[in-house]
């Protein structure tokens, strides 16, 4: 498998905290959308670590054809 699972095509909006990190789904197989729930064990894809640097809304790409992983550029338009 060398491209990710598609797991929605949509954004998924996430109101992060200041100074919490969290781990992006890459492969598109978690159940916990849009963040790793250790589905990809076996793939070639590894979750991705997102550091928030202020307490606000943001949108995680779910299509995970994103250029600018983890958050949405609009590529789900395209997949
Ligand atoms: Fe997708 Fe971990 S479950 S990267």
């Amino acid at each position: 498998m060398s491209e990710p699972v598609v797991a929605q095509k949509s954004p998924i909006a996430v109101d992060v905290e200041t100074g919490k990190s969290y781990w992006w789904c890459a492969c598109g197989m978690s159940k916990k959308q849009p963040f790793c729930d250790g589905s990809h064990k076996g793939s070639a894809f590894s979750p991705l670590k997102y550091d928030a640097e202020a307490t606000k809304k943001v949108f995680f790409c779910a299509c995970k054809h994103t250029g600018k992983s983890p958050l949405c550029d609009g590529s789900h338009n395209r997949v």
